[in-house]
């Protein structure tokens, strides 16, 4: 039987890599095989492109940036997300496409039909069961992220991240079946417990 692909977004500091474990490890209790990955990332040339385009040292166009992402994406649905799943694996990806149009599109101004574009070419149907988007103010991420090295994205102004978390809420609301919203700003304890209720549902 075919797995499901999940994915999982936010803004930077929503919190999602340590959900991402915890999801991963309550999926596996339950007997399921488990494939975690990344975007940009997930692939050799992928991971390439991570950090050409995390980097700080390239100043690229948004529109090559974008393009470099679907080209990294084209290769992980190829090698590694449609070949998992179709091995029965649940595919637990730390952000994907909805994370373009809210940084690329939203944040740095490339136009949302061109993503769109790009996303039915490179998607060719492929999309995700399930998005879990971490939803926290800028604010909070900001003060969650302090501690960390940032990157070039993570050091951009809070203005940005306002149009950021207003593009993921914008995909939340198109795609209802799709998207399910986690207020983020909650006690570790309690996004756990609605994370739980979410996947209860869904398996
Ligand atoms: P993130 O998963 O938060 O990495 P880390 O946990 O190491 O901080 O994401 C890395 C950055 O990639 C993040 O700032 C958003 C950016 N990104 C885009 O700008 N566009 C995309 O399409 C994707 C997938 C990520």
């Amino acid at each position: 039987m075919r797995g499901k692909f999940i994915t999982l977004e936010g803004i930077d500091g929503a919190g999602k890599s340590t959900h991402l474990r915890w999801l991963a490890r309550w999926l596996r209790r339950r007997g399921l095989a488990v494939k975690t990955t990344r975007e940009p990332g997930g692939t050799p040339a992928g991971e390439q492109v991570r950090r050409l385009v995390l980097g700080s040292r390239h100043g690229l166009h948004p529109e090559t940036e974008t393009l470099l992402i679907f080209a990294a994406r084209r290769e992980h649905l190829d090698k590694v997300v449609i070949p998992s799943l179709k091995r029965g694996c649940w595919v637990l990806c730390d952000r994907f496409t909805d994370a373009t149009y809210a940084y690329q599109s939203a944040g740095s101004g490339v136009g949302w039909e061109k993503v769109a574009m790009l996303e039915r070419w490179v998607h060719r149907g492929c999309q995700p069961d399930l998005t879990l988007l971490f939803d926290v103010s800028p604010e909070i991420g900001r003060r969650r992220t302090g501690g960390r090295r940032l990157d070039r994205f993570e050091r951009e102004k809070e203005a940005y991240y306002r149009r950021v978390r207003k593009a993921y809420l914008k995909r939340a609301r198109s795609h209802p079946g799709r998207v399910r919203v986690i207020d983020a700003g909650a006690s570790l304890s309690e996004v756990k417990k609605k994370l739980e209720n979410i996947m209860s549902s869904f398996c």
